[in-house]
């Protein structure tokens, strides 16, 4: 299997005013280096649903990455509009790597149940919304990398299917 190719998304008004540094972003790169994974495009945006659908959408479409992981705005605070920008521009929901998400960190602090992140699917691409901090964002990605690389090979194979790469039964391949 070709390396899965991330991008990061870290959502944060601080960060992106450069008044905060971005720990959570090059937490997650990390880890994904960890694996083996193709993860050199690192972003970092407002707390705006147009600005993060915008960037959700241009990276989903081109076409680049199997998977985006986005970080923060998960949470209760007036400005945390991850959720609702991620839901905005997916073609099809995950629920199970939400609740998993959420159940799996719940055993490691009660404060889990404050996330609202959601995942889902654009296009050939799997869209994943962590917490804010670096904290839970290596705690999330322990968690999903070994599920991952068979979804990302469910989507590769998909794609296939759709563009002709693939037969779609076996008179085709006579
Ligand atoms: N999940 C894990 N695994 N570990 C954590 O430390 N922190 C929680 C929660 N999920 C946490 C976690 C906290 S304190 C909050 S407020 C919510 O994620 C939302 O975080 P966010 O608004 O930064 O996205």
């Amino acid at each position: 299997m070709n390396p899965i190719r991330v991008a990061i998304l870290t959502i944060s008004d601080r960060s992106s005013r450069g008044e905060r540094e971005d720990v959570s972003g090059p937490t997650i790169q990390k880890a994904a280096h960890h694996q083996g994974w193709v993860a050199e495009t690192l972003a970092v945006v407002p707390d705006e649903i147009k600005a993060i659908r915008s960037i959700l959408t241009q990276w989903a479409d081109s076409s680049v990455f199997d998977l985006i992981l986005t970080t923060g705005g998960t949470g209760f605070a007036p400005r945390d509009v991850t959720p609702e920008a991620t839901l905005g521009i997916l073609d099809k929901q995950a629920p199970g790597i939400a609740e998993t998400l959420r159940a799996h960190s719940l055993k490691i602090t009660p404060h889990a149940m404050l996330s609202r992140a959601v995942a889902g699917i654009r296009g050939a691409t799997l869209i994943i919304n962590f917490p804010g901090s670096p904290k839970a964002c290596a705690e999330s990605f322990e968690l999903l990398a070994p599920v991952l690389p068979h979804a990302i090979e469910l989507l590769r194979e998909s794609v296939a299917a759709e563009t002709g790469h693939a037969a779609s039964s076996p008179q085709e391949l006579l």
